[in-house]
């Protein structure tokens, strides 16, 4: 739908017609859905198309059989949102296992902190006031000074899914280095992100791939040169450098996503799996 309008509709007619289209889907869900079921306002959700229980469900696979998580583990989940992957995680952790998950959008924590954590108290949320020009331009802190807000060495599982593909180099890497610092040695890490390499050059230079990144600067491309972090794509080698300067170990193979056109693909996004030695 969003393409659609883009490409017919000035943007204040638009902004209108999503405001419409949200509300009929919002009253739907609410009239139509099991009432025990956690669902999150469409109106508030900052995580594009797609079907949202249907990706939750699908990452709680790919965290069990390429992450290797347990009922019982300790989970950091990095950039939460709005809970799309809390949500299937309560149906998953048992009473010795939690959950940690923060993010920079107030409303986001809010929603899932009176939503998920009112039911499920070991699920815990925490909003850190942090700038990225597309989701929090007022932010106060950055990113690649901020540290996360946990122990060394306490999260058996952590993950970002679609939170790089949103944040500039600089940032990755604090990120990667705070990663390394919270996981426990051995568990494993689910990361997502748009990796530039041989085939998906070739997929976006035929015009088959869903973005466009044809705006470079420097280490990364964008799809918006205005505001960058709306997507943002690395070379695969500059990641997998990364990965390794801050100690963590890849575990291949490297889950190759639909994004650029791909016609064998497990996700929308790239996979990769670390873990800490
Ligand atoms: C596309 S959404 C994905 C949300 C969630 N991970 C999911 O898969 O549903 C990108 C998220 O990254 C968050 N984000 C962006 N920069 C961040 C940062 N520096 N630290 C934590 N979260 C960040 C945004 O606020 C937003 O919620």
């Amino acid at each position: 739908m969003n393409n659609l309008l883009k490409q017919f509709i000035p943007r204040p007619i638009r902004s209108t017609i999503r405001k419409i289209y949200y509300l009929i889907l919002d009253t739907s869900d609410f009239l139509f859905a099991q009432k025990d079921e956690l669902i999150p306002p469409r109106r508030k959700t900052f995580v594009g198309d797609g079907d949202f229980k249907k990706i939750g469900e699908n990452f709680l696979r790919y965290f069990i059989e390429l992450g290797a998580l347990k009922p019982n583990d300790r989970v950091l989940d990095v950039g939460c949102g709005i809970g799309r992957m809390a949500i299937p995680l309560t149906k998953y952790l048992n009473q010795m296992g939690s959950y940690e998950g923060f993010d920079i959008i107030p409303d986001e924590i809010n929603w899932c902190k009176e939503n998920i954590s009112t039911k499920y108290p070991n699920f815990h949320f925490q909003l850190a006031d942090i700038f990225n020009k597309n989701y929090n331009p007022k932010g106060k802190l950055n990113a690649n000074g901020y540290k996360f807000p946990y122990e060394d060495e306490s999260f058996d599982f952590v993950f970002l899914t679609s939170v790089f593909t949103h944040m500039l180099p600089k940032d990755v890497d604090h990120y990667l280095s705070e990663i390394a610092r919270v996981i426990k040695r051995n568990k494993r890490c689910l990361l997502t992100f748009f990796l530039l390499n041989k085939e998906s050059y070739k997929l976006i230079n035929i015009k088959k791939s869903s973005l466009n990144f044809k705006y470079e600067f420097g280490n990364y491309k964008t799809i918006d040169p205005n505001i960058p972090e709306i997507a943002i794509s690395y070379d695969e080698s500059f990641i997998i450098d990364l990965i390794k300067k801050n100690g963590l170990k890849i575990i291949k193979p490297i889950y190759y996503g639909s994004w650029c056109g791909r016609e064998d693909f497990l996700s929308f996004q790239d996979i990769i799996i670390v873990s800490k030695e």
